[in-house]
């Protein structure tokens, strides 16, 4: 009886530790400003997709170059931050967002760009996870990237 119970222990402790072996082999999102870890609880249902799982490896968009997910993500944006970011992403409340000055420099990688839309950044800039789910995010982050006109030496997200 007491071995067996031991076994199933055993087996329980494996578990949980493989299982928190994969999820340390995900990047780790953080708070533009703040930089502690985002907590992805208050992600909205759906956006848990094939794509988002990728960029959780190493923090690479996929949607980058996809032109049927960019014209999608052009909406999202539209919908969602034009009215503050302006519809060229040119500024308006919001920074310009299509040339090469970031605020957080960390904007020129997919993964600095999402924990600013994930997790927001200072005053008007709230956490974007109330309005578009990861999925959706990534969408709109596509869009950006392909309206881009700064340097591309500085595009670090094309240099991996
Ligand atoms: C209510 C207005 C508002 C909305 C809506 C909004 N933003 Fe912002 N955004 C701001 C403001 C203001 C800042 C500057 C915040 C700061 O400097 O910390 C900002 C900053 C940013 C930055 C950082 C820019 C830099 O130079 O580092 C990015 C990227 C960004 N927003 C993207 C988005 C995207 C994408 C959306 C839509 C999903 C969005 N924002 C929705 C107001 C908004």
């Amino acid at each position: 009886m007491k071995f067996k119970k031991i076994v199933i222990m055993t087996s329980v402790l494996a578990t949980v530790f493989c299982g928190t072996t994969t999820a340390q082999a995900d990047i780790t999102l953080r708070h533009a400003l703040k930089g502690d870890v985002l907590d992805m609880s208050f992600a909205k249902k759906g956006g848990d997709t094939d794509a988002f799982k990728e960029f959780m490896k190493e923090g690479d968009n996929p949607y980058n170059t996809d032109a049927a997910v960019i014209k999608e993500g052009k909406s999202l944006y539209m919908t969602g931050c034009s009215g503050c970011h302006g519809h060229e992403a040119e500024g308006k409340i919001g920074p310009g967002l299509a040339d090469d000055y970031w605020t957080y420099p960390s904007i020129a990688t997919d993964k600095g760009l999402f924990e600013v839309l994930f997790g927001g950044a200072n005053g008007m800039m709230g956490p974007q996870y109330v309005n578009f789910n990861t999925d959706e995010m990534l969408q709109i982050m596509a869009w950006l990237r392909s309206i881009y006109t700064g340097k591309p030496k500085k595009a670090k997200w094309l240099k991996k």
